[in-house]
């Protein structure tokens, strides 16, 4: 098996502050049979802390994983308010999304704190979802790539080779979250591929098995376009992942 066939696509949810407990449970219930047959694909949805554990159980057994939406780099320690890579990986959860620019703008998340969240969510068994992506004005001034590279070199700095693979990365222009804007499958696909050929900077070997997703306004109506992509492993789906029937559909969008 070599390039795209031995990456299996994974298609996340980034329920982003939305959700109690008993509506993510719902939305279990209700997205498990609408995806049972899908084979060959992974599925993660991404709660709010506090359903976490209700949703590790209820998605027990299914093609479903759980991934947090952040985590501190710190195994544990006086930082009010944070939560462990240790603590996610007892509850069960799969992985962590990491580095998303709702975090960088508004929450002030650092490169320098990814450095260190990545190698202390793969110590810790969990599975990250690095973001990155360019805003706006970045990409009509032509520093897409400049930002790419920034972002990309920067947060992977204190990840060994022989780990690099197991670093999932979104690339998500930041004027097409939440927006309606998506990318082109042409933007899509040259940004991706350009992310791809960063990562075989460090390792050739690991850029062939990396899994890369696209995100920012993915819905039903445009996913198969961007997921039959070449070098677009799967989504990070935002507002649309929030319903279960739009969400199983994005899922069978998936090649
Ligand atoms: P969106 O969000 O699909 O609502 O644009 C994507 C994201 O922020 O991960």
């Amino acid at each position: 098996m070599s390039g795209a066939d031995a990456r299996r696509p994974l298609i996340a949810g980034n329920w982003k502050m939305y959700k109690t407990v008993a509506e993510a449970e719902s939305f279990v219930q209700s997205l498990l049979p609408r995806i049972a047959g899908r084979a060959g694909i992974d599925v993660g949805i991404c709660p709010p802390f506090p359903a976490l554990a209700a949703i590790v159980d209820s998605t027990r057994g299914s093609s479903v994983g759980v991934y947090a939406q952040n985590m501190h780099q710190e195994p544990e320690g006086a930082f009010t308010g944070e939560v462990s890579a240790p603590m996610l990986a007892e509850l069960g959860v799969q992985g962590t999304i990491l580095g998303h620019s709702e975090r960088r703008e508004q929450f002030g998340e650092s490169d320098r704190a990814l450095q260190l969240k990545l190698p202390a969510a793969l110590q810790a068994g969990l599975e990250p979802i690095l973001c990155v992506g360019e805003t706006e004005e970045e990409r009509e001034r032509g520093d897409t790539e400049r930002k790419l590279r920034h972002q990309v070199q920067e947060d992977l700095t204190r990840v060994e080779d022989a780990r690099l693979s197991e670093v999932v990365i979104a690339y998500e222009p930041i004027w097409a979250i939440g927006s309606g804007k998506v990318a082109t499958a042409e933007q899509a696909q040259e940004a991706i591929a350009f992310i791809r050929a960063l990562v075989a900077d460090r390792s050739r070997v690991a850029a062939e098995r990396t899994r890369i997703l696209y995100g920012g306004s993915v819905k039903a109506e445009n996913a198969q376009e961007l997921l039959a992509l070449p070098d677009v492993d799967g989504a990070l789906v935002g507002g649309a992942s929030l319903d279960a029937d739009t969400f199983a559909a994005i899922v069978a969008a998936a090649p």
